[in-house]
């Protein structure tokens, strides 16, 4: 008999997370949110309080990884949308032809869904989670060093994270953020923006030790941990994409790579392919109970050195510093 999906033991789980949640929030420290009126700072990372918060308890206290999970971890606006699309590609590419693929009809993140927000996004129970078929596709914004042992102790399991230049993220966030802020809230302005980004205070910022959290990981454990950056995506998308492919467990034979499968699938999930799409202009994303996004504001320019265009060079001057700082000794470069 098919299991409940509202059986009594989830209501009892949902209960003793939620209470959890209730008890940590109310101790902790608050900032000045980007769409939301506060952010909270949890363990060294800001965090919404409703979305961000609730979603991490849940995770800590339900969420059971399998050895054919696939994680993709991002800090917001960094090409979390373009590789949602390109690992289901890879994984799915024997299943579906390009005329009847699910990325035609459906978006990158309904095909891929956040973890982090599954069950209260959707009204989706643990149990629709645990039937998922593998290998599961699951994504989350939340940093490392937040995620449950079982997550990131598994040899199994692969986790693909991207980064993006901080500056390019700064800019795209604050335009994307400013979209969904509430009405009764004014705009935020790029330059308050730009000094919370610069003190840490960002959705799952601070953006330096988001990155630098996954990037010692992959170091030390590169077979369980891909670490990618956005403009080498942009910039050699072929040899990206095959490394992938190989990281992942799906690695491209020489009769598909000579058979034009990789460079199919690049163009599937194109920017301009994927941005053009009824799906992606018209449809809206159910992030969380209280946060909708339209699927069209997760494409916007696509492009690498935006941010400059938009930031004075006192600005970029001055982040430039802040990272190059944050990221002293650890061998990792991000923009310029
Ligand atoms: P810009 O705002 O700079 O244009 P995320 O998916 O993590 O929210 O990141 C969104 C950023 O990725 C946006 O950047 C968006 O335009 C860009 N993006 C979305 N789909 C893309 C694709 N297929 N190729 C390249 N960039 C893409």
């Amino acid at each position: 008999m098919a299991a409940s999906l509202t059986s009594p033991l989830c209501d009892q789980q949902h209960s003793n997370s939620n209470e959890r949640y209730e008890e940590t929030l109310a101790k902790l420290p608050i900032g000045k949110g980007w769409a939301t009126e506060h952010l909270v700072h949890y363990q060294g990372f800001w965090l919404t309080p409703r979305t961000a918060l609730k979603g991490l308890m849940w995770i800590q206290d339900h969420f059971n990884p399998r050895a054919t999970d696939i994680f993709l971890a991002s800090s917001p606006k960094t090409g979390t949308t373009w590789l949602k699309a390109l690992i289901f590609a890879i994984v799915n590419r024997t299943r579906y032809g390009i005329s009847d693929h699910p990325l035609l009809t459906a978006g990158p993140h309904d095909c891929f869904p956040f973890l982090d927000t599954y069950v209260d996004g959707n009204n989706r129970s643990l149990h629709e989670l645990d039937v998922l078929p593998s290998p599961r596709l699951l994504s989350t914004h939340l940093p490392l060093g937040l995620l449950p042992n079982s997550m990131t102790d598994d040899q199994s399991c692969r986790l693909v994270y991207i980064c993006r230049d901080p500056k390019d993220v700064l800019v795209s966030k604050w335009l994307f953020l400013n979209k969904l802020r509430p009405r009764q809230l004014p705009p935020l302005s790029l330059e308050e923006a730009f000094e919370l980004f610069c003190q840490g205070v960002s959705h799952y910022g601070p953006y330096w030790n988001h990155v630098l959290g996954y990037w010692k990981a992959s170091l030390e454990n590169p077979e369980k941990i891909l670490f990618l950056k956005y403009e080498d995506l942009k910039k050699d998308p072929f040899v990206v994409v095959k490394r992938l492919g190989e990281f992942i467990g799906h690695p491209f034979s020489l009769e598909e790579e000579s058979g034009g499968v990789v460079e199919g699938i690049l163009k599937l999930c194109s920017f301009e392919n994927l941005s053009n799409l009824e799906v992606n202009k018209t449809s809206v994303l159910k992030y969380s109970r209280d946060i909708r996004v339209d699927n069209r504001d997760f494409f916007r320019k696509g492009e690498v050195g935006d941010g400059n265009n938009y930031l004075t060079e006192e600005m970029i001057q001055r982040l430039n510093a802040i990272i190059s700082e944050k990221l002293l000794g650890s061998g990792l470069e991000l923009g310029n």
